[in-house]
């Protein structure tokens, strides 16, 4: 029995625990930008997976890359993270996070970036699902519900396969603005967030707790409505405070722990953008509700009961991303 404290060191030591685990799950970060980066790196340093970045711009991949392997003997992560402009070596991933696209500006809304962002989507899902047939897809990229729909259909894959992040952000937000209402200790918060990530989204007190009271028990109705709106303007108070972009530590966060579940093959439960086909009254879209996640993507859409007021603003807020979708013409 060796001592404790050399235990500690054998497994402290990335290449020692690769040869325990010999083989890691491959991720592809498209976009080694700000949202991609914090993703590689949180997928690195929670030992989540193998990683590859991979973009456009010559050497920013590679670049980042190396500068997060400079750290690995500071961190002691497992995985190991490339950097690339070639999709040939993102082949056989396990699953593909879409960040690549352009964030907003001061003033701009998500669906802003529709045209711009359009473009960049289908050419790298097209080389992403070509090289990793097999792979479950994540969007982030912005106008999110409208990218994800146009990923699936670039994509050819089935719907419970391909799929976004933007309401585990969204509730997030809302559990933050909870905790600085209530001074409750953010792990006792439980928020919900679903509809499309943009102006339309749909926070849902009813459904939202704090130690497991619901906010609409605990909270004046003017209170709530204001968590409410800081939720929905989380996102714009962000990139007013930056000026030269959005945020991308949430993002990265929220997309990370859907990985987490997706390779960890949980059946977790998290508001994801799903492919909707008649749940919630709602067919065609691709929008924010809660959804059982597993290693093949989406197990199941989960239809939480919801009130009139609550179902009318989620088919709005649906309606709203048909819209943008339509005018996309695919
Ligand atoms: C956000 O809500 C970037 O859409 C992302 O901050």
């Amino acid at each position: 029995m060796p001592p404790v404290q050399y235990v500690i060191r054998v497994f402290r030591e990335p290449d020692a625990m690769r040869g325990v685990w010999m083989s890691l799950p491959k991720v592809t970060v498209v976009g080694a930008g700000q949202v991609g980066a914090t993703t590689a790196f949180l997928l690195l340093t929670k030992g989540i997976a193998d990683v590859v970045m991979v973009d456009v711009a010559e050497g920013l991949a590679r670049g980042k890359a190396l500068d997060m392997m400079h750290s690995r003997s500071v961190e002691r992560f497992v995985p190991v993270v490339t950097g690339t402009n070639d999709y040939a070596e993102t082949a056989e991933s396990d699953v593909v996070v879409v960040t690549a696209g352009l964030p907003r500006k001061p003033g701009m809304t998500r669906d802003d970036l529709l045209a711009a962002n359009g473009a960049i989507v289908r050419s790298a899902v097209s080389a992403a699902v070509e090289a990793s047939p097999g792979a479950v897809v994540i969007c982030v990229t912005n106008p999110l519900d409208v990218m994800t729909y146009l990923g699936w259909k670039v994509s050819g894959l089935p719907s419970h396969r391909i799929f976004g992040m933007g309401g585990v952000l969204d509730s997030a937000r809302f559990a933050y603005a909870i905790a600085g209402e209530t001074g409750a200790a953010i792990d006792t918060i439980e928020a919900l967030t679903v509809g499309a990530h943009g102006d339309a989204m749909v926070p849902l007190p009813s459904h939202s707790t704090v130690s497991g009271t619901p906010l609409t028990e605990m909270l004046a109705p003017g209170r709530v409505d204001a968590l409410v709106e800081r939720t929905v303007y989380g996102g714009a108070e962000v990139v007013a405070l930056l000026k030269t972009g959005s945020a991308f530590y949430a993002p990265a966060a929220s997309v990370t722990a859907m990985v987490e579940v997706v390779l960890g093959d949980t059946g977790a439960v998290l508001p994801s953008c799903v492919y909707l086909d008649g749940e919630y009254g709602i067919s065609d879209v691709y929008i924010s509700v809660p959804a059982a996640l597993g290693r093949d993507g989406v197990r199941a859409v989960v239809e939480i009961d919801l009130d009139d007021a609550e179902l009318a603003a989620l088919q709005e807020s649906a309606a709203t991303v048909a819209e943008a979708v339509a005018d996309l013409r695919l």
